[in-house]
């Protein structure tokens, strides 16, 4: 239970690796927000981890959408008090080369990777400045930090979100908040299953990891957690992969 009745946001929650965060803060006695653009998964996942030994509640939004994130805080505010630790996990990608994507397809993928994670951080930061603690974890991707082909602009937005959290940890670091990204490769959830038909399958993707196996939602979430403990506290400004051993960058 070693975050009891801390207040976690986690977005993009309903399903995947957002879920698989929600699930193991709420194990640990939090208080889980958990958010998705989709209600309905929002709701009955709040309702799953209401059982696990925490407190839960699920709040539609679109992160997207500076008012609507900034409505959700409120909400949040009114049911369990300011958030603590926020994760920006909502993520969307596009899987084009880059001659065939579209103004569209950059604008969806830069607005829910990069302006999603500004909206949240922001709606959110003015507090955990006023209550000297805060933890911010962004989930970006290994293709933000070594770049992956057909993945191009994705690739951008999660660069961008590296580089915002390294830039914030040293601007809010004496306010005692940490800001770090925990990096995932392919990791299985409902939202790469087209992706991994479209190359053939996993065992084929597979080679490329160490490991010997794609990611699981739980792998991620232990990342998280770390990042959250206060054991960590002196830890900001960070990027972690998940991957097997796919990319071991510095
Ligand atoms: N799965 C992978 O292989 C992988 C690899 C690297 C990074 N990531 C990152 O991990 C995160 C989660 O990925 P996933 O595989 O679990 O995705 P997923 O598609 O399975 O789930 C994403 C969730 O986000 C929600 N969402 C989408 N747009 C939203 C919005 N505007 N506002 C609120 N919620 C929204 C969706 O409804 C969905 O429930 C993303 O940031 C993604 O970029 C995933």
């Amino acid at each position: 239970m070693r975050f009891r009745d801390r207040v976690v946001l986690v977005t993009g929650a309903g399903r995947g690796i957002g879920r698989a965060i929600a699930e193991a803060f709420a194990k640990e006695g939090a208080k889980v927000v958990v958010n998705d653009i989709n209600e309905e998964t929002a709701k009955s996942t709040a309702q799953e981890l209401k059982k696990l030994g925490g407190d839960a509640i699920g709040v539609k939004a679109d992160v997207t959408d500076y008012d609507d994130v900034r409505r959700m805080v409120d909400e949040v505010k009114e049911v369990f008090g300011p958030v603590d630790i926020l994760v920006n996990n909502a993520g969307f990608w596009t899987i084009k080369k880059f001659t065939d994507t579209t103004p569209e397809d950059w604008e969806r993928d830069i607005r829910i990777c990069y302006y999603g994670t500004l909206n949240c951080t922001h709606a959110v930061l003015k507090d955990m400045i006023g209550k000297r603690y805060g933890r911010i974890i962004n989930i970006v991707s290994d293709a933000g930090r070594i770049g992956e082909p057909y993945l191009t602009v994705y690739s951008g937005a999660k660069a961008a979100v590296i580089g915002f959290s390294k830039a914030l940890a040293k601007e809010v670091a004496r306010h005692n908040i940490t800001v770090n990204c925990v990096a995932a490769g392919v990791t299985k959830t409902p939202g790469v299953e087209g992706f991994l038909k479209s190359v053939g399958g996993e065992e084929k993707l597979v080679r490329a990891y160490p490991r010997g196996r794609l990611g699981n939602p739980e792998d991620i979430a232990n990342g998280v957690i770390f990042f959250a403990l206060d054991q960590s506290e002196y830890i900001t400004g960070q990027v972690i992969s998940i991957s097997g051993g796919y990319t071991t960058v510095g």
